[in-house]
């Protein structure tokens, strides 16, 4: 996903919206570049692969000025060069863009322009948005207008930010549909645009968020906010609770690595002023559920795509345990054509970290279409997610950096744990003994997930011996099940090697064909309703020769006799207990990845925030 930060003010812009880009770094990208006005003319740096490139690019050839724009590109539209690389100017070098989204309606509005002699300097989508602004400001509108215009002109999802030598005191930003997000950071005399919190957090704590089909002017001292309609929007501002120290690595080597062990905190912090443990009463502050409603719920849906769907598989066994409500889960990109069948007394539920992955937002809206309630459970403040709902659970997980959620993967469940008990409350069926011995597992979670974390040094042995294996099965039964799922995608998407995540009870109705000594087999075998079963899964993997790591509940020394490598947790409630089993899963994806010098936190092809189809 790109990156655009931008800044007006007393201060040279270019360190700071270098250091915002470096922020945004984790969203994946394949060139670079940033434009600034110096002594009246518009001058541009870009450069194709990482950051330091472009860095080492302006040392040799500096740029000066107070009023800029930055960006990160993660190409769709013509090939990772120079060339391609934002921002893009105008024919006349008067006026430049930068843009998230694709302008699907490009080959049209590019045949058009090169008609009237316009002349392309690129092979994206991009370059037409800045000529039709140029276009619109040649006819005599201001660059305010005059982007206006032009963004009318396009179909598809954007975030535009725009600059011109003309008007040297002002930057125009526009949000069309959910092609990640604009972020307005309010100053003292100074004001910055940025696709993300992080980039410019450091600088402010006060921010405004464009909605779609919404656009900001502003100068260094003052914003206006208006609907593609030309009406004022009085734009709320939030204040964002994050520090900049808790969006900075720390002492860990990765993003990922720091978001792993933050995990004790980050759920404490989910479940900080949701609970009371006297009463055992269920605050959900952003997501009100009268009792009437409540009662009246029939079905509930969850959306989500790649680690939150699973974290959703988990959510459905806790939810229909806690409430008997009937649960299903459903991916986003499914979802969203499948015509699905709803009504007012349906609830759909979406779990989204970032809140702008486009196929759950997608999802939402045809939900929406259908009568149903909308829900969400996210991470990012001010998200897209966040705000077209009726209710919503913040997972107050910090900011998640790692392409490759993990913090927010557990704190997902723990939400969903919290909605499951609140409506089972709302509904009347939860006693407040119950609900009180359901809030004091819930407050044990934390100490357990502290404990295997502290097992790292012994996992991260484990990784030696098993980071050359090219396919690993993962297998699961029930609630951890999921966890077989999410663990194989994390040893995936971060190390490239190839992982299966199956049911185990599936085995024998095909993929028991893979099992060799090529084959290592992680089965998750914790002492639960399903011990038995998997206890056999085991055997049945080791007599064809496979190399089995059992994932086991702490003392057990029956699967030490069975598996080659056992990895242990504590005793975990149940229903709780993939919060803890998905720990190890995590960290031995990450050691492994290391020992492959893997790019753990930006891993190849992927983006933190899916806002592309
Ligand atoms: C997570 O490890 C993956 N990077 C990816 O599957 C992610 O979970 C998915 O894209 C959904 O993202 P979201 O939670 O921000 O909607």
């Amino acid at each position: 996903m790109c990156g655009i930060v931008g800044y007006i003010g007393p201060r040279d812009a270019t360190p700071i919206i270098l250091a915002g880009l470096q922020r945004l770094e984790y969203r994946g990208y394949d060139s670079a570049g940033i434009a600034v006005i110096q002594h009246g003319s518009i001058v541009v740096r870009r450069d194709v692969g990482k950051l330091s490139s472009l860095v080492d690019l302006i040392r040799q050839q500096p740029l000066n000025g107070q009023i800029g724009i930055g960006h990160t590109r993660w190409a769709t539209h013509g090939e990772p060069c120079e060339r391609n690389a934002h921002p893009h100017t105008s024919a006349n070098g008067k006026t430049v863009v930068v843009h998230n989204g694709i302008v699907e309606n490009y080959r049209e509005i590019r045949a058009d322009l090169l008609a009237e002699g316009v002349q392309f300097a690129s092979d994206t989508d991009t370059e037409v948005i800045v000529h039709l602004i140029q276009r619109e400001m040649d006819a005599g509108h201001d660059l305010a207008e005059a982007t206006r215009r032009a963004v009318q002109q396009l179909r598809g999802a954007h975030a535009v930010v725009a600059l011109s030598a003309d008007e040297p005191d002002r930057l125009v930003a526009v949000r069309i549909g959910n092609a990640g997000g604009v972020a307005l950071g309010i100053g003292q005399g100074e004001m910055f645009i940025a696709s993300d919190i992080p980039a410019i957090l450091e600088h402010t704590r006060q921010m405004v968020f464009l909605e779609s089909r919404q656009m900001v002017t502003l100068t260094r001292s003052a914003y206006r906010v208006q609907t593609l309609d030309g009406e004022p929007v009085d734009a709320k501002i939030h204040s964002i609770p994050w520090d900049p120290v808790s969006a900075a690595r720390g002492e860990f080597k990765h993003f990922m690595q720091k978001e792993i062990h933050e995990q004790a905190r980050a759920l404490t912090d989910t479940i900080r002023g949701r609970v009371d443990f006297e009463s055992g009463a269920i605050h959900l502050p952003n997501l009100e559920i009268s009792p009437d409603d409540a009662r009246k719920l029939r079905r509930l849906v969850i959306v989500a795509c790649g680690t939150s769907a699973y974290s959703g598989l988990v959510g459905k066994f806790i939810i229909e345990e806690l409430t008997r409500i009937p649960v299903e889960v459903d991916y986003g990109s499914e979802y969203r054509y499948r015509d699905p069948i709803l009504d007012n007394n349906c609830a759909v539920l979406a779990l989204t970290q970032s809140g702008e992955t486009v196929d759950t937002l997608a999802a939402l809206e045809e939900a929406r279409e259908k009568g149903a309630r909308l829900w969400s459970i996210v991470n990012a403040i001010g998200s897209q997610a966040m705000r077209i709902v009726d209710g919503y659970i913040a997972m107050q997980a910090g900011p998640e950096i790692g392409v490759a959620s993990t913090k927010a993967f557990t704190a997902s469940i723990v939400d969903q744990y919290l909605l499951g008990l609140y409506l089972a409350q709302q509904r009347g069926t939860l006693s407040p003994d119950a609900a009180r011995a359901h809030i004091q597992n819930l407050a044990r979670l934390p100490d357990l997930v502290g404990q295997v974390l502290e097992r790292d040094k012994q996992i991260k042995a484990l990784a030696g011996e098993l980071y050359q294996y090219t396919n690993f099965l993962y297998l699961g039964r029930g609630i951890n099940y999921p966890i077989a799922l999410e663990g194989a995608l994390k040893l995936k998407e971060i190390s490239y090697i190839h992982a299966e995540g199956y049911p185990a009870g599936e085995m024998k109705h095909g993929p028991i064909a893979l099992i060799d000594e090529h084959m290592p087999v992680l089965a998750i075998a914790l002492r639960d309703g399903v011990y038995d079963k998997m206890l056999s899964q085991i055997e049945q993997a080791k007599s064809r020769g496979g190399i089995v790591i059992a994932l086991a509940t702490d003392g057990d020394t029956e699967i030490a006799a069975k598996a080659d490598h056992v990895l242990s947790i504590p005793e975990t409630p149940p229903l709780l207990s993939p919060v803890v089993s998905v720990i190890p899963l995590q960290l031995l994806a990450y050691h492994i990845a290391v020992r492959r010098g893997a790019d753990v936190d930006q891993p190849r092809n992927l983006a933190k925030s899916v806002t592309v189809e």
